[in-house]
């Protein structure tokens, strides 16, 4: 067996632990996030399609809400209740909940997500879901108890917060 390193595997070998390197730094920064325990209503305050607003991890704009069916994620009686960052995925502008239409829509190109598919990015330019907040229920109240990447919908990220604050 030849055991001399080449300056090829040594390059080679050089970029896998590299890449290694950074996966164990993104992995440890996710795993190390700021995700507050935060109290955002009682049960009995939360009506179907009336939002919630609140802010979260920290001053950015979240909002909850009961979407009055159970869904992926939900909590409560009914499963029903979710959160999400409202920071849009495509360029971070506020979006805005459209009770009528059961969709939160960005008033700055039209992005529109579904809270009752885990944020998905239905319409407009953003190509990923609003970033979904975990909820917990203790005795009645219900608390933001950090972000939820989804698979295929959201990375969980909050846009423009830095992945070590989410
Ligand atoms: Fe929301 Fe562009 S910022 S669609």
């Amino acid at each position: 067996m030849d055991t001399k390193l080449t300056r090829r595997k040594f390059m080679q070998t050089g970029a896998v632990v590299t890449a290694e390197a950074v996966a164990e730094v993104v992995a440890g920064d996710m795993s190390k996030a700021a995700t507050p325990h935060k109290k955002i209503a009682s049960l009995s305050e939360i009506k179907a399609w009336s939002g919630v607003a609140f802010l979260y991890p920290e001053s950015q704009p979240a909002m909850l809400v009961d979407v009055g069916k159970q869904v992926p994620g939900g909590v409560g009686p009914q499963r029903s209740i979710v959160a999400f960052s409202t920071l849009c995925q495509h360029m971070g502008c506020p979006v805005a909940l459209d009770a009528a239409d059961q969709k939160f829509v960005c008033p700055c190109h039209n992005s529109i997500y579904d809270p009752a598919r885990e944020g998905m990015a239905i319409a407009g330019p953003a190509i990923e879901g609003l970033p979904m907040i975990a909820l917990k229920v203790e005795n009645n109240e219900i608390y933001a108890v950090g972000m939820t990447p989804v698979k295929g919908i959201s990375s969980g990220l909050v846009y423009g917060l830095a992945c070590d604050k989410t």
